[in-house]
């Protein structure tokens, strides 16, 4: 199972040109190139694609989905904002949405910010703390042009489906996340954190974030790790440990990814 649903295993076949990771034997090259193929010569028209999803969704993206929603769970009762750090594609961003949508159509002070460059790593943001890589990189999970401005129009599109359309729910925030993270919160100062999502994998962006995020939380808000104590992004467990104290705080591990964890305050 942990093999299915590891993190590279999610991320490392979606767009972006990345080569898979190496613990994806042969094999499973072979079975992902032929989910490709019949992918590209589906004989379903678009609209049907659009509520046939799961016919191409593997069980590593699923999971992924289902781990969004065992966080979402957690936050049902607390008020304050969801905030994503580290937005690549902008796919957290919108299950999100689509969560609020299900969980608590009618709450309508819910906010969910996501942050990113949109131009992959910063070179200036991976440091000695950090294990660079083929994906650790200056300019690793770069998505394309403007892509920040197709992902805002998707995400108006899910908004005006769901439940309080009139009401603007999501933003995103292009720039390096040690600039636009604290402008943020000295420009938003009724924010308060119900959910941070971490997944910048760099020390620097993680402890500065993570910094705003801590004086921002209520007693119960959720704080996501996607790399907590993984060897090859050893820079978000490095921001942690700086800033907390790590056998005062109850952090768990996600019951649907065992590499995910979180941090209930
Ligand atoms: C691992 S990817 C996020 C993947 C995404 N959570 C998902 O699962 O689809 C890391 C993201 O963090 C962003 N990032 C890293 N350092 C950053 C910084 N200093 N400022 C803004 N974004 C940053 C990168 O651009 C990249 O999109």
């Amino acid at each position: 199972m942990s093999d299915l649903i590891s993190k590279k295993d999610t991320t490392a076949t979606v767009g972006g040109g990345y080569s898979l990771h190496s613990k994806t034997d042969e094999r499973k090259k072979a079975v992902r190139k032929n989910l490709l193929d019949l992918f590209r010569r589906r004989p379903l028209p678009d609209e049907h694609l659009l509520t046939n999803m799961g016919l191409y969704i593997r069980s590593s993206a699923l999971a992924k989905i289902f781990f969004l929603d065992e966080m979402y769970r957690k936050i049902l009762d607390i008020p304050g904002k969801i905030m994503i750090f580290g937005l690549w594609w902008g796919q957290d961003a919108i299950v999100m949405e689509n969560l609020r949508a299900m969980h608590e159509p009618y709450n309508h002070a819910r906010r969910l910010v996501g942050f990113d460059t949109f131009e992959g790593y910063p070179e200036s943001s991976i440091g000695d703390a950090d294990k660079r890589s083929d994906i650790i990189k200056g300019g690793g999970y770069a998505v394309s042009e403007d892509y920040c401005d197709y992902l805002n129009a998707l995400a108006q599109y899910h908004e005006d489906e769901n439940a309080m359309y009139n009401i603007k729910k999501m933003t995103f925030v292009k720039g390096d996340v040690t600039e636009t993270v604290p402008r943020y919160f000295a420009e938003n100062p009724e924010t308060i954190v119900a959910l941070a999502y971490f997944d910048l994998a760099l020390y620097e962006p993680t402890k500065v974030c993570l910094e705003q995020v801590l004086k921002n939380c209520v007693k119960g808000s959720v704080i996501v790790f996607d790399e907590l104590g993984d060897a090859d992004y050893p820079g978000e467990t490095a921001a942690l440990k700086e800033l907390a104290q790590l056998n005062q705080v109850q952090v768990r591990r996600s019951q649907i990814l065992p590499d995910r964890s979180y941090w209930v305050i």
